[in-house]
């Protein structure tokens, strides 16, 4: 038995080289192999049958299955008779391999124009041509298949003297990418080899070593085409010799300037924080320690005694590469220091100096810098008051004389209502592909091993919640939102399902804010998403997202009044694993500490990491689904409910549903009858 049986492939440029390796080896998995080559010299002249008739040869001779096919990749008549020769000699087609190249090298000002044309006609407009064919042919045939093209070091890093060469292979990596998107939902995967080996093309290259071989890259190609592969795509992988890597197009995670245009002069300074790798300490410019400095010492400015009332803390700062200080405040004053003094009421650590500038300015928000892990406390209700107790504008603003930087736009350590005027307002997320890992990852997350999820191609019920995290992000960080992500608790989820995700659906995600309610303890904003499948809605969700206001109280639960007697027709229990909140937290997306790190959590008041309401939400979701549409989640057509309690690992939850005139009432209760979801309600179909 072959990885490949009954698959046939077609593989450019197979007379010699990689594509020969490439060729024998899918054929020793089963597959039948079109072997192609115009049989030409390294730059490309000349041309005749005898490699592809050579290896054809060797296939056979080796009990195989091969036919010749001597066409140049770089004509459209050429590329479609690769199809044909396919399709002619073993009735189908699954896998193409686009490797048929040459090489024309010579620095930028000695090449001609018609070598730097020869080279992207072979490699670019070949990769192109042969993937369009054989896509056209894959889409009608409905059966999936794989596109592995060839890509190179010296187009994704840089080679001297091949910007040709370097500009083509740097083509065939964004087209894979770009393919990949499109073929995605006719189940083919589209990915790129970059590899290093011994052949004629790098014979006289002397940093490539006589003993890496192209029968050492081959496996890879193996791989990709089977199905071991089927949810690999868009992808580039270094193959060079025995060693296997990845190529990553990183973005790294810039800076949002907000209060007012980028100046190039400011651009200048700000440029290696542009370019900073995720999680890395921004880089301290010459005067930042000495205006940390300036700013810290101004801090007690910005001290609003009459709302720290009776608060007395030693609050110690550690600023990484921005210094130490201490700040004191009790009895209606406060004062800082440099240096760590006394001993502390709560310790914050601040990545570095920037980052405090940086929310001085009103470049970052608190609340982004504290999800980004750039700040953290070991107490987070002191980080929470030192929010709500200093007022950063002011000390900004008015530290300017005292040499701390000024500042326009405010920290919004603020709580001021949220921004009205931005009701109705569209944010947009880009349009993502429903991966089939990211789907099964989401089952496996909820306990949830319905077949449909892990081993058809439906997504489950509340995995729309990942994809529409795109949208409802740029919404809750808007910075004219004026809303404390801190104090933000997800208090109420409504989702409509029109039709179940399935994979490789191309999905849109939308948010906009419905409405701002003030409560007497907060404000209540109803924010709207939705998933769009070519234009239509596929799912809808209303979130009411609570934001705590200044003062608390009223935020104690009251007694729920004793449950009426219901006839249930749904009562089934899911125990929350120990890993739950951090595996809920991978697969969908939402890494609020509070779910990831028992320290957070903990210094936030809770015994360990808590669970996710939404997915609490996804158990009451899969016992609906199992219990009462006899596993099709296409069964369920709607689901509401208000998140009431915090849910720990090892809690057990059951899931209860009774008969509500046309809908279901849903509720789902702790081990110790506690309600944790509440006023559920569900529409079957
Ligand atoms: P090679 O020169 O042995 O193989 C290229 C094959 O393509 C030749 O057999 C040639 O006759 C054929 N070919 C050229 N023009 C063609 C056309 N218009 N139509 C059909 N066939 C044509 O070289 P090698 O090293 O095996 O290269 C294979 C692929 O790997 C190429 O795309 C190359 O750019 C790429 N590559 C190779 C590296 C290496 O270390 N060997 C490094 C990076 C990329």
């Amino acid at each position: 038995m072959g990885l490949l049986d009954g698959k046939v492939a077609v593989v450019t440029g197979a007379g010699g080289g990689l594509g020969r390796a490439h060729a024998m080896a899918l054929a020793a998995e089963g597959a039948a192999v079109v072997v192609n080559d115009l049989g030409g010299a390294r730059d490309g002249s000349g041309g005749g049958s005898a490699m592809a008739d050579a290896v054809v040869a060797e296939i056979r001779a080796a009990g195989g299955r091969a036919v010749a096919n001597y066409a140049s990749v770089a004509d459209a008549d050429g590329a479609a008779s690769l199809v044909a020769t396919a399709l002619d000699a073993f009735g189908r087609l699954d896998v193409v391999v686009n490797n048929a190249g040459i090489l024309r090298d010579r620095t930028l000002l000695k090449l001609s124009d018609e070598e730097f044309d020869l080279v992207v006609a072979v490699h670019l407009r070949g990769t192109y041509l042969c993937t369009k064919a054989a896509l056209a042919h894959l889409r009608e045939a409905g059966h999936g298949g794989a596109i592995i093209n060839t890509s190179s070091y010296a187009g994704l890093i840089g080679n001297f003297g091949q910007s040709n060469y370097g500009a083509a292979k740097a083509g065939i990596a964004g087209f894979t990418r770009v393919v990949a998107l499109e073929a995605g939902r006719m189940g083919v995967t589209v990915n790129a080899i970059a590899p290093l080996a011994k052949t004629r093309m790098t014979e006289d290259i002397a940093a490539v070593p006589a003993d890496i071989t192209p029968e050492q890259i081959a496996p890879f190609v193996v791989f990709l085409a089977s199905d071991l592969a089927k949810a690999v795509t868009g992808r580039i992988f270094g193959t060079h010799g025995p060693q296997i890597f990845e190529y990553r197009q990183i973005m790294t995670p810039g800076v949002t300037k907000t209060d007012g245009p980028w100046t190039p002069d400011e651009i200048a300074r700000r440029l290696p924080d542009i370019a900073a790798m995720p999680g890395a300490a921004p880089k301290a410019a010459d005067d930042t320690v000495e205006k940390v400095r300036a700013l810290f010492l101004a801090i007690p400015l910005g001290f609003r005694a009459d709302k720290a009332g009776d608060w007395a803390a030693t609050l110690h700062f550690k600023l990484g590469s921005g210094g130490e200080y201490t700040l004191r405040a009790g009895g209606g004053k406060a004062e800082a220091v440099e240096g760590l003094d006394g001993s502390p009421t709560a310790t914050i650590t601040i990545d570095s100096g920037e980052t405090l500038l940086a929310m001085a300015k009103g470049d970052l928000k608190p609340e982004q810098a504290f999800m980004a892990g750039k700040i953290k406390a070991d107490k987070m209700g002191e980080l929470i008051k030192f929010g709500q107790f200093f007022n950063l504008k002011k000390v900004a603003a008015g530290g300017a004389s005292s040499g701390a930087p000024s500042a326009t736009a405010g920290a919004s350590t603020e709580t001021a209502g949220a921004n009205r005027a931005l009701i109705g307002k569209l944010y947009k997320g880009p349009a993502r592909h429903v991966r089939p890992e990211d789907a099964i990852a989401y089952a496996r997350a909820t306990d949830d091993p319905n077949p449909r999820y892990v081993e058809g191609d439906t997504a489950p019920v509340l995995f729309a919640v990942k994809p529409v995290m795109d949208a409802i992000a740029p919404l809750v960080t808007d910075p004219s939102l004026h809303v404390d992500l801190l104090r933000l608790v997800h208090g109420e989820q409504e989702m409509w399902f029109h039709r179940p995700l399935r994979h490789w659906d191309l999905v849109y995600p939308t948010a906009s804010l419905l409405s701002v309610e003030d409560k007497s303890s907060g404000q209540l904003l109803k924010v709207k998403q939705r998933l769009l499948v070519d234009g239509d809605p596929v799912v809808e969700i209303v979130s009411g997202y609570f934001v705590r206001g200044e003062k608390r109280g009223g935020g104690e639960k009251k007694e729920a009044p004793p449950a009426p007697v219901r006839e249930l027709i749904l009562d089934a229990t899911q125990e929350v694993a120990a890993d739950q909140p951090i595996r809920y937290g991978h697969a969908s997306g939402d890494r609020n500490p509070i779910h990831m790190d028992e320290k957070v959590a903990q210094a936030a008041g809770h015994p360990t990491t808590i669970l996710h309401g939404l997915c609490t939400m996804a158990f009451a979701a899969k016992a609906l689904v199992d219990g009462l549409c006899g596993g099709d989640p296409a069964g369920l057509a709607r689901l509401s409910c208000r998140f009431t309690r915090t849910v720990l690992p090892g809690d057990r939850l059951t899931t209860r549903a009774w008969r509500e005139g046309e809908a279901l009432g849903v509720e789902v209760v702790n081990q110790r009858g506690e309600l944790v979801l509440a006023n559920g309600s569900a529409t079957l179909r």
